[in-house]
């Protein structure tokens, strides 16, 4: 008997949030509250404290963030109230009606410079907005809630849903002969479905269950390895889409945010904490271009 029964899902229209409504059926055990911008603007404390004076839970799954990693460059005000300021408020929150809390992070606390899968232990050093935004949050939610939580630090998110790379390659395809994709940023990318099906595998595990837990952080993406370059030649190859991709290095497509070179995640901890088993990219991608085209 699981005793998670009220699940607050925040960020519902995002790709991840959207990713778990979609599962939600498959566990009737769990009644869902899925919020975003309209119903809980994270960016303003009061409307959170007005919020929890209205709904009780159980649980928090805080999908919402300010994603625009080149924009938070120029917002870093209002990047900083929903990744960091918001997670600090949605913890006390969560405190004080003792609840748990699943907190998603990123790849991009990192400073992409190291060689090897990157650990929990490993040290942070983000290089742009939104990766100190999003560190300040993950460091927020340890001092706030030292037990029953969890930071789940995922990378290149895409899905059926919303906006990401592979809806943009399968759009930029259709239109363009030839497209620049860089070479020299690697990483793996992430189904959030594959996501979401482990967050909910998590949320049902005995081991989360618990009554008490210490606050540990994971890394979660889809396994293997790949550049943003190889990610469009595999979209293009699996959809049959006619498209040249040249790859490029970073410094000839320059943004306003910089980027890690390496932020492959190391999942050895989540795999043996929650005995979690995580599907190769390549199978990933296929399944989500075999959903896109079943929406077509
Ligand atoms: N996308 C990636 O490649 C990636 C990589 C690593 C980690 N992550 C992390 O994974 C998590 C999920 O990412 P995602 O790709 O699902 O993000 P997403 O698609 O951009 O969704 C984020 C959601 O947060 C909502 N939001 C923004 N500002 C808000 C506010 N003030 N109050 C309430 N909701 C607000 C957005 O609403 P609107 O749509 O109305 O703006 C959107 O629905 C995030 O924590 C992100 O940092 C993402």
């Amino acid at each position: 008997m699981n005793n998670i029964k009220t699940v607050l899902v925040t960020g519902a229209n995002g790709q991840l949030g959207q990713s778990l409504k979609s599962l939600q059926a498959a566990y009737p055990g769990q009644h869902f509250i899925f919020t975003d911008l309209e119903q809980l603007d994270l960016s303003d404390k009061k409307n959170i404290i007005e919020f929890s004076q209205h709904n009780a839970f159980d649980l928090i799954i805080n999908c919402a963030a300010y994603t625009a990693v080149d924009k938070a460059e120029s917002e870093p005000e209002l990047a900083n109230n929903i990744n960091h300021l918001a997670v600090k408020y949605l913890a006390e929150m969560a405190q004080q009606q003792n609840a748990k809390f699943i907190h998603i992070s990123t790849d991009y606390v990192f400073n992409g410079q190291q060689h090897r899968p990157y650990t929990e232990k490993d040290e942070v050093q983000p290089q742009s907005v939104y990766g100190l935004t999003k560190l300040k949050g993950e460091q927020a939610l340890l001092q706030s809630m030292p037990q029953n939580a969890l930071i789940i630090r995922t990378s290149w998110l895409y899905s059926e849903f919303a906006n990401n790379f592979v809806k943009t390659m399968g759009k930029l395809g259709h239109e363009r002969d030839a497209l620049n994709v860089i070479f020299d940023q690697v990483g793996t990318p992430t189904y959030a479905r594959d996501l979401a099906q482990a967050i909910m595998n998590i949320v049902t595990s005995n081991s989360f269950d618990q009554a008490n837990f210490i606050t540990e952080t994971y890394h979660y993406s889809n396994e293997g390895v790949c550049s943003w370059y190889d990610f469009a030649k595999t979209i293009f190859e699996l959809t049959g889409l006619q498209c040249d991709v040249n790859p490029i290095e970073t410094v000839d497509y320059p943004t306003p945010a910089a980027r890690p070179h390496y932020s492959v995640l190391n999942k050895t901890k989540i795999k043996q904490a929650f005995d979690i088993t995580i599907p190769y990219w390549k199978d990933s991608l296929q399944q989500c271009l075999m959903v896109l085209q079943e929406k077509e």
